[in-house]
C-alpha cells in the first residue's frame, strides 16, 4: 500500500492549492501520511524514494511554471539529479484558450523529471480553467484511479 505522498504545489492564484487540500484530505482518509508543499519551499533534496510525488502546477507566461515554481525547475534543469528511483503523479492547470501553450507549466515537469529517471505513476491529468468545472473536482475524481496505480506500484517493492 501507499504510505507517503508528497503533494508539491506549484501555483500563481492558488488553484492548485485548493487542489492540494482537496488532495491531502482524501490520501489523509485513506490513511496516508501526506505533506503539501510549495514549491518555492523546496530544493531538490525533497526527492527522496520513501514518498510517492504529485506535482500540481498551473502555466503562466507563455507556457511557464509560475513564479514560485521557476527556482526548483531551474534547480532540476541544471542540476539533473539522478531520480531513477523516483515515482510521481502529475496535474497540470492550464487553459485551452492558451492553445499553444496549453498546460505546458505541467509537461515541462513532465520532462525534465523523465529526462532524470524519475517514472511516472499514470496519465497527466490536465485541467482547462475555460471548462466551467472546478479543478479539484476533477482532481478528486482522477486521484481515485492515481491512487490504485500507486497501491499496484507499491505491491510490487
Ligand atoms: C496571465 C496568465 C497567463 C496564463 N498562461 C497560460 C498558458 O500559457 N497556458 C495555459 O494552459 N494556461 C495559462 N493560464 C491559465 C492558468 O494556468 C489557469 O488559470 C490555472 O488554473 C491557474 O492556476 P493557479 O491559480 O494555481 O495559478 C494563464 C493564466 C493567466 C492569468
Amino acid at each position: 500500500m501507499t504510505k507517503q505522498i508528497k503533494i508539491l504545489i506549484g501555483t500563481m492564484t492558488g488553484n492548485a492549492q485548493l487542489v492540494g487540500q482537496e488532495l491531502e484530505l482524501r490520501f489523509d482518509g485513506e490513511g496516508i501520511q501526506v505533506d503539501t508543499l510549495d514549491m518555492d519551499k523546496l530544493t531538490i533534496d525533497i526527492f527522496h524514494p520513501d514518498s510517492i510525488f504529485l506535482i500540481c502546477t498551473s502555466t503562466y507566461g507563455q507556457g511557464d511554471v509560475p513564479d514560485n515554481a521557476r527556482d526548483f525547475m531551474a534547480a532540476l534543469t541544471e542540476s539533473k539529479p539522478d531520480l531513477k528511483k523516483i515515482r510521481y503523479g502529475l496535474i497540470a492547470l492550464g487553459d485551452r484558450t492558451y492553445a499553444e501553450t496549453y498546460c505546458f507549466g505541467g509537461k515541462r515537469f513532465d520532462d525534465v523529471l523523465q529526462e532524470c529517471g524519475a517514472e511516472r505513476i499514470g496519465d497527466i491529468l490536465m485541467h482547462d480553467a475555460s471548462s466551467g468545472t472546478m479543478p479539484e473536482e476533477e482532481a478528486a475524481d482522477w486521484s481515485e484511479g492515481w491512487l490504485d496505480l500507486c497501491d499496484r506500484v507499491s505491491l510490487d517493492d
